[in-house]
């Protein structure tokens, strides 16, 4: 099964923001569509986002580069997908990609009613995706602390 959903494009002249380069919420946006993309054809279903989580913008992307965002499932529940969004940019006189944003997003595979349903089991094969399942469970790990520390503020 294809495990990667990979989305290439140059970002507009209306994905600016107030200070000349493209608008965090239009990266969010593309993080939120190519993570979308790729539980749904994980699941062959209609997903929700559960959980977006440990977002990072390392720098801002220019207005007309080019912008690759990948999106690969790293970890499946019973009913979630955990998917690894990496936001990448380049100048077009360019050929190398620089990392512009990291996140991970938990989708749920649900029903025409809403309900959550079953995924199938994503089983790691390469060195890469056996770290990637690791990050994803050590994380699970630390979000629940986090969970609780929130509880009294929720
Ligand atoms: C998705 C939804 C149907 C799940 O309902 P549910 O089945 O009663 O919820 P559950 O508590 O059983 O959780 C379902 C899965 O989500 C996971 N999940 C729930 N909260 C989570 C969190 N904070 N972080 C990560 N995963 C979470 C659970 O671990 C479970 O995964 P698993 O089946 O792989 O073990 C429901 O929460 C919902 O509709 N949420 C709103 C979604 C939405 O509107 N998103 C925004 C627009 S897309």
């Amino acid at each position: 099964m294809v495990t990667k959903t990979v989305f290439q494009f140059i970002s507009e002249p209306s994905d600016v923001n107030y200070g000349g380069n493209v608008h965090g919420g239009s990266v969010m946006k593309w993080i939120d569509q190519a993570g979308y993309a790729c539980a749904s054809s994980w699941s062959s279903s209609y997903c929700v986002t559960v959980y977006v989580g440990g977002i990072r913008f390392y720098s801002p992307i220019k207005i007309g580069h080019i912008v690759k965002v990948e999106a690969e499932v790293i970890y499946t529940g019973t009913t979630s997908m955990h998917i690894a969004i990496n936001v990448f940019s380049r100048n077009i006189k360019r050929n190398d990609f620089e990392k512009k944003t990291h996140c991970i997003i938990v989708f749920v595979a649900v029903d025409d009613e809403g309900n959550s349903v079953r995924v199938p089991e994503f089983v790691p094969e390469t060195e890469h995706q056996k770290q990637m399942e690791k990050y994803a469970i050590k994380l699970m790990d630390l979000r629940k602390n986090i969970e609780d520390e929130m509880k009294p503020f929720l």
